[in-house]
């Protein structure tokens, strides 16, 4: 099943029938908010509010473990994760989609793993998947992030914006800072030396432990606001808000064209599904 991990506005697509709200407990405690249900041309699809209701969960706060694992939990296979963030390179305008390609990690607080050894948490597999079993036995994994998000998911990215005739970029660097506080001057321009495009909050670890269930995982970011000390002045959140808003309705549009592209597509010539054969130690 595909799951989108997103903000707010996509609950109310047009032609989405919302099935039911999902509360799920994980063993890393309860995700964000509850996972909605819903049809999308028939599909069935999974939605996620990152920050929950009201945006009551800061970056460095989101409970990305429980989230993964509760959307792993319900079927999801596919995730597409949709990010507001500032733009590095100066090629890249505020508007434009990126379906970012690659990571530069400067979070400092979270966990990045589910599989801690002696000190992951009793668990009981439910299912036959590799991951419950790794929980399970309490192992511990190194996976390999060379190629972070999925080569698929994102040409079916590519192709869904090329035919809706929207400004994106094929690809990108995400750089995650640890937040809640905007980045200084002097840091956009070491990202911007390092080889960063965009700087945002969240992908990290979303992406990461969406690996280590072995789920296909792209991320769609839009850029709301020119980052640190490019643009001259001071940044708010009313500008990153706005700029959402005001891209909400060719977020859903996208959303909707993509679902029956990734329920069709058959050949997934990619190494996602196998991200934990030989990552145990
Ligand atoms: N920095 C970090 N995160 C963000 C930004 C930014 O400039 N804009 C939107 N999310």
């Amino acid at each position: 099943m595909l799951a989108f991990i997103g903000g707010s506005g996509l609950y109310n697509l047009p032609g989405i029938e919302i099935l039911e709200e999902i509360k799920v407990e994980t063993p890393f405690g309860e995700p964000s908010s509850p996972i909605v249900k819903a049809k999308v041309k028939g599909y069935e699809v999974l939605f996620l509010a990152r920050h929950g209701k009201g945006h009551a969960y800061p970056p460095h706060l989101v409970p990305y473990r429980a989230n993964l694992w509760a959307l792993a939990e319900l079927g999801a296979t596919k995730i597409v994760g949709i990010n507001a963030v500032g733009g590095i390179n100066k090629l890249l305008q505020p508007g434009d989609f990126v379906i970012v390609d690659q990571f530069l990690d400067f979070t400092k607080t979270r966990p990045q793993t589910f599989y801690e050894g002696k000190f992951s948490p009793d668990y009981t597999p439910k299912g036959d998947k590799k991951h419950e079993h790794l929980l399970a036995d309490k192992r511990v994994v190194h996976i390999d992030v060379s190629e972070p998000f999925c080569p698929t998911l994102r040409e079916i990215l590519e192709n869904t914006l090329q035919e809706l005739s929207f400004r994106y970029h094929p690809r990108g660097t995400y750089v995650a800072t640890e937040g809640p506080r905007l980045e200084s001057s002097a840091e956009i321009k070491a990202f911007s030396l390092l080889g960063g495009d965009v700087v945002g909050m969240t992908m990290v670890p979303e992406v990461v432990l969406a690996r280590e269930l072995q789920l296909h995982y792209a991320g769609l970011c839009v850029i709301t606001n020119p980052a640190a000390g490019i643009a001259g002045r001071r940044l708010t959140s009313e500008e990153v808000v706005q700029m959402m808003k005001q891209k909400e309705e060719e977020i859903k549009q996208v959303v909707l064209s993509m679902v029956e592209k990734v329920y069709k597509n058959e050949k997934w010539n990619c190494e996602c599904e196998k991200t934990l054969e030989g990552a145990e130690i």
